[in-house]
C-alpha cells in the first residue's frame, strides 16, 4: 500500500518549514465505554477517538443498537464504498441528522430515486460547468475583500463567520444569479435560523427511536422551513416562466441548470418537489462544509509563515491573470486548502450498514453491522502518514501527491456516493483563499485557543478571532 509522504517540492523550498502541529485532541489511551461514549459524541465527537483507532486498520464496536465497525485500511474501505457498495446503505441516523428533512435530495434519495437523480444532476457539476461559476465566485469574493478592506486596519473579526457568509453568497449567486427578490433579507434569516437548528445529533436518535417521534430541536425549524419552501417554489414558478417566454434571456444558473435537466437515459425532467430538495439539499451539504475548510486553510497558514509566504508569492504572481483556468494554477494555495482539510475534514465520519452479511479484512461482517469511516481518523492513521498531526501541504504537490492512496485520503468520500460538489467546492475555496491571501495578512486573535469541535462538520469551536490587515499597495490594486 502506498503511503502519504510529507516531502513537499525540496528545489521550491530551499528552507524546509520548522514542522507545526495545530491542536487536536490527544487520542484516549483506551476507548470510552457505551454511557461516557454517548455523553462525548453528544459534546464533541471528535473526543471519542482512542489511540487504537489511530493504529488498527478495523476495530469492532459493541453499541447498544447493535455492532459497529470501524474501518480504516484502504483496501477495505474501497470494498464497502466502491467494489461492493451495492451492499451497503447510508444509515438512518446520519441520513437525518445531515438531511434533516430533505428526504428528496440527492444527499439522502436511496435506490432508483437516487440513481435518476444523480445522473440527472451529474453535468451540472462537472467541470466546464464548475468553471463557468468561476465568476460568480470571485464576485462573492471580491465583496467580502470589500467589506474587509472597509474596517479599520488591525480589526479583529470571526472568520469563520464571515466565511459562512461568504460560501451562502457564492450558493445564491450560483443557484439564484437574478437575486433573492423582495424577500432577500426574510430569507437569509430563515436559511440561517434553519441552518442553525439542525445538526444536533439528539440523543434519541442514537437510542435509535424511531422518526416518528418529535425532537424538540426539530419542531422549532418547521416554520422557517415552511417559509423556505413557499419562497423557493415561487423562484422556480417566475423561472419557469421566463424559461416559457424567452429561453435565450434567461441566466445559466443551477436554478436554470436544474429545471431544464434531464435524465439522460429517460429524458425526464425532475419533479418540481426534487429541484426544490435539492437546492436545499446544496445549500445544506455545501455552505458550511466549504466554510469550514476556508476557515481551517486561513488559521494553519497564519500558524506556518513559510507556508503562508509560499502561498503569497503563488497568489501575488497569479491573482491578477485570466480567470479561466486561474484556481488550476493556484496549486500551492489548492495544495493547502487540501492539507488542511486532510487535517480537518469537514465530513469527519462516513458511516453505512451492511445489509447482508459480507466478509471485511478476512473477518465475517455480519447483517445490519454498522460501518464506520472517519476520514479524520484515516487522515491521521499512523499506518498511512508520516507525521500525520503535521500540516505540511507540500504531502499534495508533484509526486508526493501521486503516492496518496485514493482510499487513504477521503474529505470527499468516494464511489458512487462521493460528493457531487467536490470541484465546486475546491475551485471555490481556491479562489476565495487566493484573494483572501492577497489582500489581508491574518493574525489569530491574542489569547484565543482554537480547539476542533464536531457538530455535524468539523469548525473551530467559538469561532475563529483573526486580526486583519491590508497587505501591500501593489496587492491591493490586483485584488
Ligand atoms: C469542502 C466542502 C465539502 C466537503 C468536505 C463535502 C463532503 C462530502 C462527503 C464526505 C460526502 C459523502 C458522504 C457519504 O458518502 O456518506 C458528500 C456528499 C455530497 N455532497 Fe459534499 N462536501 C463539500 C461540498 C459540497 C458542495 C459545495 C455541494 C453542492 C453544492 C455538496 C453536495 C453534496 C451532495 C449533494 C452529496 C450527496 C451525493 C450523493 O449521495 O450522491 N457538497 N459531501
Amino acid at each position: 500500500m502506498a503511503s502519504a509522504q510529507a516531502s513537499g517540492d525540496p528545489a521550491a523550498a530551499p528552507n524546509p518549514p520548522k514542522p507545526y502541529r495545530p491542536p487536536a485532541p490527544t487520542p484516549r489511551l483506551r476507548p470510552l465505554g457505551i454511557l461516557a461514549l454517548i455523553g462525548a459524541l453528544r459534546h464533541n465527537a471528535l473526543e471519542c477517538w482512542a489511540a487504537e483507532h489511530f493504529e488498527r486498520p478495523i476495530v469492532r464496536v459493541p453499541l447498544p443498537i447493535g455492532h459497529a465497525v470501524l474501518v480504516h485500511e484502504p483496501a477495505a474501505i474501497r470494498h464497502v464504498l466502491l467494489d461492493n457498495a451495492a451492499n451497503y446503505r447510508k444509515d438512518a441516523l446520519q441520513r437525518r441528522v445531515l438531511s434533516a428533512g430533505l428526504s428528496d435530495g440527492l444527499l439522502s434519495a436511496e435506490g432508483e430515486q437516487w440513481h435518476v437523480q444523480r445522473r440527472t444532476l451529474a453535468p451540472m457539476f462537472a467541470r466546464r460547468s464548475v468553471m463557468s461559476f468561476a465568476p460568480a465566485m470571485m464576485e462573492a469574493a471580491q465583496a467580502l475583500a470589500a467589506r474587509w478592506a472597509r474596517h479599520a486596519d488591525g480589526a479583529t473579526i470571526d472568520v469563520a463567520a464571515e466565511v459562512t457568509r461568504l460560501t451562502l453568497d457564492v450558493l445564491e449567486r450560483t443557484i439564484f444569479s437574478d437575486g433573492l427578490g423582495r424577500d432577500a433579507e426574510q430569507f437569509r434569516l430563515a436559511m440561517t435560523a434553519y441552518f442553525n437548528s439542525i445538526g444536533r445529533i439528539s440523543p434519541l436518535d442514537l437510542m435509535g427511536v424511531p422518526d416518528f417521534v418529535p425532537r424538540i430541536a426539530r419542531l422549532n425549524v418547521r416554520s422557517s422551513l415552511r417559509f423556505f419552501e413557499a419562497a423557493i417554489d415561487t423562484m422556480i414558478a417566475a423561472r419557469r416562466a421566463r424559461l416559457a417566454a424567452n429561453p435565450a434571456d434567461v441566466p445559466r444558473d443551477i436554478l436554470t441548470l436544474l429545471l431544464d435537466a434531464l435524465d439522460p437515459e429517460t429524458g425526464e425532467r425532475m419533479t418540481a418537489q426534487e429541484v426544490r430538495s435539492n437546492i436545499l439539499t446544496f445549500i445544506a451539504a455545501g455552505h458550511e462544509t466549504t466554510a469550514n475548510s476556508l476557515a481551517w486553510s486561513l488559521f494553519l497558514l497564519s500558524q506556518s509563515p513559510a507556508w503562508r509566504e509560499r502561498v503569497e508569492a503563488e497568489v501575488d504572481r497569479e491573482i491578477g491573470s485570466p480567470i479561466e483556468g486561474l484556481a488550476d494554477r493556484l496549486t500551492v494555495t489548492r495544495a493547502a486548502i487540501e492539507e488542511a482539510i486532510r487535517l480537518y475534514p469537514p465530513i469527519a465520519a462516513i458511516s453505512r450498514v451492511a445489509t447482508a452479511g459480507d466478509t471485511l479484512g478476512g473477518e465475517p461482517l455480519r447483517r445490519g453491522s454498522l460501518v464506520v469511516i472517519a476520514p479524520y481518523v484515516l487522515h491521521r492513521h499512523r499506518r498511512l502518514w508520516d507525521d500525520p498531526d503535521v500540516f505540511d501541504p507540500g504531502r499534495f504537490l508533484g509526486d508526493a501527491r501521486k503516492s496518496i492512496d485514493r482510499f487513504a485520503y477521503l474529505p470527499f468520500g468516494a464511489g458512487p456516493r462521493t460528493c457531487i460538489g467536490s470541484a465546486f467546492a475546491l475551485q471555490e475555496a481556491t479562489l476565495v483563499l487566493a484573494v483572501i491571501m492577497s489582500r489581508f495578512t491574518l493574525t489569530l486573535a491574542p489569547r484565543h485557543a482554537v480547539w476542533p469541535l464536531l457538530r455535524v462538520t468539523l469548525r473551530p469551536e467559538g469561532g475563529l478571532p483573526m486580526t486583519v490587515r491590508l497587505r501591500n499597495a501593489r496587492a491591493q490594486q490586483a485584488g
